[in-house]
């Protein structure tokens, strides 16, 4: 962040649509919406289903009606700028955007996800100005998932002297000697269009108490060049080292000043950290070995759509890390800044990637111009975050293994090491056609797979676990899983054809595999098969509620003592998910009137020793985990109401247990707030729960539920976790799924809030919030 920077995020003029001479200052946008960013308008669009038949466009977008040109208006003032350069920063413009200033283009960009700026200097005038934003997603393919459309992430107007710090231009490399001593160089890039010579340096580095450790200040003489690079180092002694499970962060504070004066700042955190990764010997944090427990994630927020907000992502990352996730891999495109700053905060290892496919969908026609402009700024964007441990170039991309698949990967991957030292990888499928080969014998996928990772690191291999062992063999590079099914793994060479041994195991047995990424983390919209709007296969659902198989990646992912119990539910709503992507189906209450006095299966998953059954206060005995396989202890049983408990044995003593009771008739709406104090502008969730009069879950009906919101704020919509319902995600109104749903609301500046929900069949709720 830069102290002559502000955000630029609100009062702009909306219009879904195109109209001529937008883009001038005396055009009329009267009628236009008044909107603050973030801001994706295909989220609160109607859901089109489109042709019946085939995997088309409307598919891969979830069945939104994705498609259109739109314009973006913002009048703005400037003051005092002679002298002064002035910048429009772009978290992302989602695409093919036309920036006009007072009129005139003033830039652009394809990429739909890249964060940009523009120097609009020429531009603008003292006084008032118009900035006007032309966005078309319509012209060319749309991404194999949802990705919104509009200024969906934050945009900033930088105000700066002529000499100033230069975009992305302080880069932070820290270095680990031993546990007790490191050194920090910062590297900052001053842009001098004022002919200055003397000017002074200084950077301080803040720790996590606020407090300043260490500053240096230099003078410079610029001579007159136009960029100058500056380096300060520092030597560290007891740093506190930054890992997913203690991400401690630093602060560097860079000023430059002239004639005394600080004429430009900038901020940013960074991590003391020393990740290794090693063919046979697996990735070491600080000397301390890790694997990787990772899920890949896709951009959007849900109810939000694209609309990045911070709290989304907080609530979402901190629930993947109560199920012991300390990984992320962004598939497959630039995720937003803030996302990053929160996995360096929140502790995750994330791999960034840049690129699903190159020359094919959603890139293709902008791949040969504008891949190497765009790898070069994300990578520049992003190399300060600690997190970040590995950069990913592509994902499954086309004819993997021939001559101009291996040219391209070169080029991207050389871009990157002139850039950064941290290792790189591309996640491969090279096993379907026309990719490369199919039905090879392993010495042949060995041979070619030799090849296509020739130029990365790490082999990122998205599927294909029985084939580890052979890469391990063959290619003398480290694996890591960039994608596998959540429950199934493949059979031998054939990814489509699966068995039930976990993937994990695969990654617990082999030393070269440094971990893994289940394919997704969250449910995510998009890449959908009607009625669903999107993808349901993953550990949270859309709502970030935890699903039962949440608890069978809890059970082999941490260590902490906990016990669930649920039920095989072959009856269980269809998902719409593909089958080797998905859990077995399973529900988790006693209120199933086709299983009352049935003969079914009951699960348990813990991590610890031993489960014992209680029915009704009988017991039914103890089981051992280590005697069923991945761990997943079964009890064929008579399915009865009233109350079934679980309880987890370690050395024989009871340590935790996880209780099912009947619910009774549905009864209360219970609305559960993140917050009731909220910031000005500050976005909560509200968990919707239906129960019965003793607060148990209903999770048997579903129920539509409405809401009103008076007050200074916003209701940002609503969803359930089941994605096959028609309602759209912007309505204040919503069907609840397995008892529960979710809503979001945005404070304004002041005052009181009311939320108000109500169903027919249910007591009314009230929650009250008060912004201060
Ligand atoms: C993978 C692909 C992902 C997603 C997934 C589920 O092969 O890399 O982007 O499409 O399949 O279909």
């Amino acid at each position: 962040m830069n102290n002559n920077t502000v955000n630029f995020n609100k009062n702009w003029k909306f219009l879904l649509g195109d109209q001529k001479n937008a883009q001038n200052i005396n055009f009329n946008d009267r009628t236009w919406k008044n909107i603050d960013l973030p801001h994706d308008w295909v989220i609160s669009q109607p859901f089109n289903r489109g042709p019946l038949e085939g995997w088309t466009h409307q598919n891969m977008q979830g069945f939104f009606a994705w498609e259109g040109l739109c314009w973006y208006r913002k009048f703005f003032t400037l003051e005092n700028i002679k002298n002064k350069e002035i910048f429009i920063y772009f978290g992302c413009a989602y695409r093919n955007s036309e920036i006009f200033i007072n009129g005139k283009k003033a830039g652009g960009r394809a990429n739909g996800y890249i964060s940009f700026e523009i120097n609009i200097t020429d531009f603008v005038k003292e006084g008032e100005n118009l900035i006007a934003v032309k966005l078309d997603n319509g012209c060319e393919a749309p991404d194999r998932w949802y990705s919104g459309s509009g200024l969906f992430r934050n945009v900033f107007l930088k105000i700066a002297p002529l000499t100033h710090i230069k975009r992305w231009g302080v880069f932070i490399k820290t270095e680990l000697i031993d546990k007790k001593n490191a050194v920090v160089s910062i590297n900052t890039t001053i842009i001098n269009n004022d002919n200055s010579e003397k000017l002074v340096v200084k950077c301080a580095l803040i720790g996590k108490d606020g407090i300043c450790i260490v500053e240096n200040i230099i003078d410079i003489d610029l001579k007159n060049q136009k960029e100058t690079l500056v380096e300060q180092k520092f030597q560290i002694k007891n740093p506190l080292l930054w890992s997913a499970d203690d991400p401690n962060l630093y602060k560097a504070v860079i000023q430059i000043k002239c004639n005394g004066e600080v004429i430009d700042e900038h901020e940013e955190n960074f991590g003391i950290r020393k990740i290794e990764i090693a063919y046979n010997k697996g990735m070491t944090v600080n000397g301390e070995k890790i694997k990787l427990k990772g899920v890949c994630l896709h951009h959007d927020c849900g109810i939000t759509g694209a609309a990045h907000y911070d709290e989304v992502w907080k609530r979402r990352l901190l629930i993947l890390k109560s199920i012991g996730c300390n990984a992320i891999r962004t598939s497959h495109n630039p995720p937003s800044q803030d996302f990053l700053n929160l996995c360096d905060e929140i502790g995750f290892y994330v791999i960034d990637e840049c690129f699903d496919k190159w020359k094919s969908g959603y890139y293709e026609s902008h791949f040969n111009d504008d891949s190497q402009r765009d790898l070069t700024d994300f990578i520049l964007r992003d190399r300060n975050h600690p997190s970040i441990f590995m950069w990913s170039v592509g994902n499954e991309v086309e004819n993997q293994g021939q001559d101009s698949m291996l040219e391209i990967q070169k080029m991207l991957v050389e871009i990157v090491r002139k850039l950064d030292s941290r290792p790189v990888t591309c996640a491969l499928s090279p096993h379907a056609n026309p990719r490369s080969l199919v039905w090879s014998p392993e010495s042949e996928l060995v041979k070619l797979t030799k090849k296509i990772t020739r130029d990365v690191d790490v082999i990122g291999l998205n599927y294909h676990e029985p084939l580890y062992q052979a890469y391990t063999q063959g290619i003398e590079k480290p694996i890591i899983g960039t994608e596998c099914y959540e429950y199934y793994s493949s059979v031998s060479t054939n990814f489509e054809d699966v068995c039930d041994k976990n993937p994990w195991q695969f990654v617990l047995e082999n030393e070269n595999v440094i971990g893994q990424f289940i394919w997704t983390g969250i449910d995510y919209l998009g890449e959908a098969s009607w009625p669903s709007k999107g993808w349901a296969g993953a550990i949270l659902d859309i709502c970030g509620f935890l699903k039962p198989n949440a608890y069978f990646r809890k059970s082999i992912w941490t260590d902490e003592p906990f016990i669930y119990l649920a039920f095989n539910d072959q009856s269980k709503k269809n998902d719409f998910t593909r089958g080797r992507w998905s859990f077995p189906p399973m529900t988790s209450h006693l209120n199933h009137e086709n299983f009352n006095r049935r003969n079914v299966t009951a699960v348990s998953f813990t991590n610890c020793e031993e489960a014992e059954l209680w029915i009704n206060g009988k017991k039914r005995g103890r089981r051992k985990r280590g005697d069923f396989k991945n761990g997943i202890i079964e009890w064929d049983i008579e399915y009865t109401y009233g109350n079934i408990e679980v309880k987890g044995f370690i050395k024989d003593k009871e340590v935790c247990s996880h209780i099912l009771k009947t619910a009774d008739t549905p009864k209360k709406i219970k609305l559960i707030p993140d917050l009731t104090n909220l910031k000005s502008f500050e976005v909560t969730h509200i968990e919707v729960n239906v129960t019965d009069k003793n607060d148990i879950l209903c999770k048997t009906e579903d129920f539509l539920i409405e809401f009103s919101l008076s007050g200074d704020a916003l209701f940002l919509g609503a969803c359930s976790s089941d994605l096959t319902q028609n309602l759209g995600f912007s309505l204040p109104k919503v069907v609840t799924n397995e008892g529960k749903a979710l809503a979001m609301i945005k404070a304004g500046e002041s005052g009181n809030i009311e939320l108000c929900a109500y169903s027919e069949k249910l007591e009314k709720a009230k929650l009250r919030f008060k912004i201060k």
